[in-house]
């Protein structure tokens, strides 16, 4: 333990000492608990760890080396190239279940940018009745979704598609979800190294202002969405007042409106159709 913590730290890894006590769990495949610190660990375990070591001080998120993350109540895969999961995202996962509640039986919702398929899943877990699209453009998220989607028992539930958002979309949907990218470019230089290099860029570049992904989907949802529908959109604090005057600006949305994350950040921006 004292030998992975020095490690870590050297390496630059933040709470060295949680992190090699997680990796030694993975190592030893059991949770923290079942190991005791009195314990000696075999070569084949501590062969494990070095590696494990190794990989997080190169910046490999933890995630990526166990191969799953927990998204709400329930477990995703996820592997090289797909978008890891973040606890804001299980926010805006609360507030989009809040509102499927409220809607009328078998109600259509779409998730732009599914990535891992996290909130496609906790949609139609909130809700049985949900008629559930997701979308991306990136082939290896398609393929993580799928696999989790077929994992959660939700395949006869919820329709994976490649899409660019929405062109190869149709019909109207009664509540429309994303988490775009939203860096805005010159920042993804300073994004912290294991974001910067193990996440794939198309999930996190936004463009020069960071909005333009968010603009494209507010420009084109109210086609998408019936009267009183709602979009639901994460974002990056900051970019809120510029969403809503392009919302005002004729798009088609009433009733926009930002709610902020449980740190108090500026983080949701709502948007409800004629
Ligand atoms: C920030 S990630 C969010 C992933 C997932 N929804 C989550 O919250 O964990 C953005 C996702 O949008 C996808 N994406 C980026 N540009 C896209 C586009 N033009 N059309 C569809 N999906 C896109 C990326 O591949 C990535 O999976």
């Amino acid at each position: 333990m004292s030998w992975a913590c020095g490690e870590l730290a050297r390496g630059g890894v933040e709470e060295a000492a949680r992190e090699a006590r997680r990796l030694l769990a993975l190592a030893v495949g059991e949770g923290p608990a079942a190991w005791s610190p009195s314990a000696t660990l075999s070569r084949y375990f501590l062969g494990r760890l070095r590696r494990l070591v190794e990989a997080r001080k190169r910046g490999m998120p933890f995630a990526l080396l166990a191969g799953w993350t927990g998204f709400l109540d329930f477990e995703l895969k996820v592997w090289p190239g797909v978008f890891i999961p973040r606890p804001e995202t299980e926010e805006l996962a609360e507030l989009a279940c809040g509102l499927l509640r409220e809607l009328p039986p078998r109600p259509r919702v779409l998730d732009l940018g599914t990535g891992t398929g996290a909130l496609a899943c906790a949609l139609a877990r909130a809700r049985s009745d949900a008629q559930v699209v997701a979308v991306d453009c990136d082939p290896r998220a398609l393929a993580c979704a799928r696999w989790n989607v077929r994992n959660l028992g939700l395949d006869e539930r919820i329709r994976l598609q490649r899409s660019h958002w929405f062109s190869s979309l149709e019909g109207e949907f009664q509540l429309i979800v994303s988490n775009p990218p939203y860096v805005a470019r010159e920042g993804l230089a300073r994004l912290p190294r294991e974001v910067r290099e193990f996440e794939p860029r198309r999930a996190l570049d936004g463009g020069p202002q960071g909005l333009e992904a968010a603009k494209s989907i507010l420009a084109q949802a109210p086609r998408f969405l019936s009267s009183g529908g709602w979009l639901l959109l994460e974002i990056a604090p900051g970019q809120a007042e510029a969403l809503v005057t392009f919302a005002k600006g004729g798009v088609g949305l009433v009733e926009t409106r930002v709610e902020k994350d449980m740190a108090g950040k500026e983080r949701f921006f709502l948007g409800r159709c004629k």
